[in-house]
């Protein structure tokens, strides 16, 4: 069975699971790539990965992800905050099997995630322009895994752990920042969730933070108020839904005064 396989069969109890689309699963790419035979082990990865982003839908409040409807906005938010700590438990009672080592590398991981989680919350009340805050938080949130997962297929295989955890930290840290440019670059349809979210939500990733060094005072100023603007409204929906609208219409880009 190989691990998408595997994670079907753990949670064929759970109706709500079947709406589930398990996107790409990078993080199983890696780790079988690394050890062929660890699909078991891919699977429980995979697993911690989709509880990690049915929290995060909730506290996102989205309402798509990967091109089909979140849970939390099929179900709401209890069951998808209990369906996500059904499937992380479960994935940490099969996890004990694969010994100490390999358990500590990926319950490691989880904590670093979930402070990354926390840390790109409170960095978005306020305009980050620091570079190096950006890059420990999408570390932390996205890249912990990812190295984890390299290190931990890396054990399981017999090899040394080092240099396959660095390759799996810089690929993560990577497809952040092609993530968070992506949420700026596309549109809903390519992207299978909602495009723009981090400008509604006041969070500073990357491009923002080279636009805000460009930029001359004026215009710094003006693009920080409109970063910060929808923080405390709860109507940003309202206009993140009328933006994708003008924008799918093919409609250039919104006039200077809807941004003002
Ligand atoms: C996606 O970020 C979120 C993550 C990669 C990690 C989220 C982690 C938690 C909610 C902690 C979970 C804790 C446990 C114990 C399972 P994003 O919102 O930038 O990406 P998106 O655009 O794909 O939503
Ligand atoms: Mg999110």
């Amino acid at each position: 069975m190989n691990y998408f396989e595997i994670m079907d069969e753990m949670f064929s109890e759970f109706e709500e699971y079947k709406d589930i689309n398990k996107g790409k699963g990078i993080r199983g790419k890696l780790i079988t790539i690394i050890n062929p035979d660890a699909h078991k082990l891919a699977a429980i990865v995979e697993s911690i990965h989709l509880a990690s982003l049915l929290h995060d839908d909730v506290i996102d409040e989205a309402e798509t992800r990967r091109g089909v409807a979140s849970i939390n906005a099929k179900y709401g938010d209890f069951t998808a905050v209990m369906l996500g700590d059904i499937i992380y438990s479960k994935a940490f009672f099969e996890l004990i099997d694969f010994g100490k080592d390999i358990a500590k590398i990926i319950s490691n991981a989880v904590y670093l995630l979930s402070q990354g989680e926390l840390e790109d919350v409170k960095l978005s009340k306020n305009i980050n322009t620091d570079k190096a805050k950006y890059i420990n938080m999408i570390y932390k949130k996205t890249a912990s895994l990812i190295e984890a997962s390299c290190a931990a297929a890396a054990l399981s295989k017999g090899y040394e752990s080092e240099k396959f955890a660095l390759y799996g930290k810089n690929i993560g840290i990577a497809f952040q920042i092609v993530d968070d440019l992506l949420d700026i670059t596309q549109d809903e349809k390519i992207l299978g969730k909602p495009s723009m979210v981090d400008y509604f939500e006041g969070k500073t990733t990357l491009p923002y933070i080279y636009l805000l060094e460009k930029l001359d005072e004026k215009d710094k100023e003006k693009l920080k108020k409109n970063l910060l603007k929808y923080l405390p409204n709860l109507f940003h929906l309202v206009d993140l839904w009328y933006y994708q609208l003008e924008r799918d219409r093919k409609v250039p880009r919104q006039s200077e005064e809807y941004y003002r």
